[in-house]
């Protein structure tokens, strides 16, 4: 293993990931783990090089008291004990609690500033081809960030041992499935298999108008697909899943072993049978990005804006067809053009458009037509539980006004949605 690592157990602070997080800006490797943790299971993580106990030694943790973190470490290791009053995060001042930290990591434990992505990628790959030996894995690529540096990185570690499904379910982004067959099969050489599903599931969804209904078909759906695909092929015994960091720590006063219930897999029928291998399950969201790009990804892949899994399928209103699907597709790729090309990606959170199911009067060819209107929305926020409206200049909205009614069939308005989150969602459904 290339990378020393320093242990955070976890006795119930919220402040943990944000003390990983400073650890790993010393250039020092950090995983945050369960006060608990057993001593094999500990013996078993590489390069440890010292323990930090947060959130106070002798604090009952889940009705255990900790005896600062003996029980575990044995004497073995340098230990640091944070916050041992429980009273106040430690120590208050950035600065101090920086140096603080840099004289235990450096000075105490010894460890060296060897975390950056090429090593990090190195030892996946070495835990990853450990892990699954001569077996197949299989993987829902989705085309997302997450799923997409998973593929990236498990095509690194063990190639055409892993076979990827990409299900176009027919709510994905105009040159969404293309870009995924091309950075995967064209460029990467890896086993793609691309499903046409569109289809099939807008069969299931004509005439569903309620959006949680639509999300379940959507859902429901897309487990069957993949399982369907699953099933046509022999000997996977691993399952790829793109679980980050931020999907593993409950914020708040639960420890670790809170682990969320996967939403990528949480409807796969047991008979199947896989194990999980989950190489980026200690990486932040940047972090996840910065290993996509070093592993050789798109930076349109990388860096692309949030995508929710129903896809364009909440931002056609109602029950879902084809030529308001068509109209949401085509409003929503000259929207992200314009943002390209007004040097707006990337500095704006989120922004797509709507198309809601009814139409106007307008005029078209000098004669009243009754049309759609499309409605966009672009907004900042940081967990996206609030969002507030991106100041968009007059002359871009008209631009793209212009552009989306004279270059989308069907739509003779466009409005700018003003509302922030509350009272608005970001999603209109
Ligand atoms: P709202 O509309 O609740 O959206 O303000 C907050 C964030 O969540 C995304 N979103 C979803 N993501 N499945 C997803 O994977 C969904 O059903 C879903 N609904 C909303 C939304 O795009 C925004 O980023």
């Amino acid at each position: 293993m290339k990378q020393d690592m320093i242990l955070i157990l976890d006795l119930g602070s919220d402040e943990n990931p944000r003390l990983a997080r400073e650890i790993r800006s010393l250039g020092v490797y950090s995983e945050i783990h369960p006060h608990d943790i057993s001593q094999p299971a500990l013996s078993a993580l590489p390069n440890v090089k010292g323990i930090i106990l947060n959130g106070g030694p002798n604090r009952v943790v889940d009705g255990v008291e900790i005896d600062a973190g003996a029980h575990v470490y044995n004497g073995s290791l340098p230990v640091l004990l944070v916050d041992h009053k429980g009273e106040k995060p430690w120590p208050v001042q950035e600065k101090e609690r920086k140096e603080a930290i840099s004289r235990f990591i450096f000075d105490t434990c010894g460890a060296k500033a060897n975390w950056n992505m090429e090593n990090f990628i190195a030892d996946q790959v070495e835990l990853i081809r450990q892990q699954v030996g001569s077996k197949k894995v299989l993987l829902a690529l989705s085309g997302g960030v997450d799923s997409s540096v998973v593929a990236a990185l498990l095509i690194r570690a063990v190639g055409k041992q892993l076979t990827c499904v990409h299900v176009n379910h027919g709510l994905l982004r105009k040159g969404e499935p293309e870009q995924v067959i091309q950075v995967f099969r064209d460029q990467m050489d890896a086993n793609l298999i691309y499903v046409d599903a569109a289809d099939r599931f807008l069969d299931k969804l004509a005439g569903v108008a309620d959006p949680e209904a639509k999300r379940k078909i959507i859902g429901t759906e897309f487990i069957r697909v993949f399982e369907e695909e699953a099933r046509k092929l022999e000997g996977i015994a691993f399952l790829g899943q793109g679980t980050i960091y931020p999907d593993i720590i409950e914020s708040g006063t639960k420890t670790v072993k809170a682990v969320k219930s996967h939403h990528n897999v949480g409807g796969l029928p047991e008979d199947l049978n896989f194990e999980l291998v989950e190489p980026l399950k200690m990486l932040f969201k940047d972090e996840v990005r910065q290993c996509g790009k070093a592993l050789g990804l798109p930076d349109s892949m990388v860096y692309r804006q949030p995508f929710p899994g129903p896809g364009l399928g909440v931002r056609c209103l109602g029950a879902i067809t084809r030529d308001r699907l068509e109209a949401v597709r085509e409003s929503d790729a000259i929207l992200r053009e314009e943002f390209h090309n007004a040097g707006l990606e990337g500095k704006v959170w989120q922004y797509f458009t709507i198309v809601p199911d009814f139409k106007s009067v307008g005029v078209r060819d000098g004669k009243r037509a009754d049309e759609w209107p499309v409605i966009i929305r672009a907004v900042n926020t940081v967990d996206a539980m609030t969002a507030t409206v991106e100041e968009l200049s007059f002359a871009f909205l008209q631009k793209v006004t212009e552009r989306i009614t004279h270059e989308v069939a069907g739509v003779n308005r466009v409005l700018y949605d003003l509302t922030p989150k509350p009272t608005g969602t970001i999603e209109w459904e």
